[in-house]
């Protein structure tokens, strides 16, 4: 027997103001058109002014801890993923945690960028395995909209504001690829790509909050390679086939990223569970955004094997299997 990390339930959580590509066309030089064509997104979400990333994970994280029936009891362990936290420090995860009415366990932030909720579960899973933590909450929650510049065409269509979390519990499992739960992860980074997606600020370098810069087209031909590259790899580590997927879970960067990771599986347009159209890319919060609305839409059911997947700054990439 193993342990294993089971998902008990996930929830989320997107701020009330909509930004649709028709009104950034009136701040930039840019269109419907363009923007569709090249992206899929239609609209995205914008937090409301003095609302945190902490507010979005703290009502995603209660949705999610309401419909796996646990408790902030229960939890030991609480990591958040967050390229945006509401400070410098203390964690974002400590925030939610006292918000939570939490005063034990241990709660902590990991930044991975557009990869920081494969990283968040990779750690939570780890920790649950070595026997340190029961029962985990792991969140990405991000107030992007808050590092954009609004004057760059190239990077403000693309982003929005937005949070999800999935409560995971360790069970004895047989050791199988039949186990429901995490059956595994997969983390890669590359700090020598730093310049093609960063954030020109920080408390060390600028003391201030800085703006995002990317060159688009470099990271859209190294997601495409390195999400092909990953997906593989958890397939490979499990001894299982691109059919045997149930649901495709990706970061939702590019309407087109996703479309060109799910051909290289050979998987259909409609295994693959894409959000990008109304969420925009919202970094950390995508993957668990996605997650959330496919399991409140009954698409994704207990016993499907998901293959999560995301790619980001740094460069950060990940993949992890998970069976529902
Ligand atoms: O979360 C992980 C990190 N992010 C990503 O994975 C994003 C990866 N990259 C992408 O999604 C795409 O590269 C973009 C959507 C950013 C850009 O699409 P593209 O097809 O790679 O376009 P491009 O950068 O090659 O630009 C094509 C043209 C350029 O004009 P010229 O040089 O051909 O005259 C741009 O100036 O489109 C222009 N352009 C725009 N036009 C209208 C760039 N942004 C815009 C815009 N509206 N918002």
């Amino acid at each position: 027997m193993v342990i294993r990390s089971e998902a008990l339930g996930c929830g989320a959580y997107l701020p009330e103001r909509v930004l649709t590509n028709q009104e950034l066309a009136t701040l930039v030089d840019t269109s419907d058109e363009w923007i569709r064509a090249r992206t899929g997104i239609i609209e995205r979400r914008i937090a409301a002014e003095g609302e945190l990333t902490s507010d979005l994970a703290v009502k995603a994280s209660e949705a999610a801890l309401a419909a796996s029936g646990v408790t902030p009891d229960e939890v030991d362990l609480i990591v958040l993923a967050t390229a945006t936290p509401d400070y410098t420090f203390p964690s974002t995860a400590t925030t939610v945690q006292a918000r939570l009415g939490m005063d034990h366990g241990a709660a902590f932030d990991v930044q991975a960028v557009c990869s920081g909720f494969i990283y968040a579960l990779a750690t939570a899973d780890n920790f649950i395995r070595a026997g340190q933590a029961g029962t985990a909450l792991v969140i990405g929650a991000e107030t992007f909209s808050r590092i954009l510049d609004w004057t760059d065409r190239g990077t403000c269509v693309l982003f929005g504001d937005g949070a999800g979390a999935l409560v995971i519990r360790g069970a004895e499992c047989p050791g199988a690829s039949s186990d429901r739960g995490v059956l595994s992860t997969h983390l890669h980074s590359d700090g020598r790509q730093r310049d093609l997606l960063y954030v020109d600020g920080g408390p060390s370098s600028t003391q201030t909050v800085g703006h995002l810069r990317m060159e688009g087209r470099e990271v859209f031909r190294h997601a495409v390679t390195n999400l092909a590259a990953v997906v593989n790899e958890a397939l490979v580590a499990n001894g299982l086939e691109p059919d045997d997927i149930d649901w495709l879970v990706p970061h939702q960067a590019n309407q087109r990223i996703l479309d060109a990771t799910a051909r290289k599986l050979g998987m259909p347009a409609e295994r693959v569970i894409s959000t990008v159209a109304r969420h925009a890319n919202t970094s950390a919060a995508s993957v668990p955004l996605a997650l959330a609305e496919a399991v409140e839409d009954g698409r994704i059911k207990r016993g499907d094997l998901l293959l999560l997947e995301a790619m980001g700054g740094g460069f950060t990439w990940g993949a992890s299997l998970l069976r529902w």
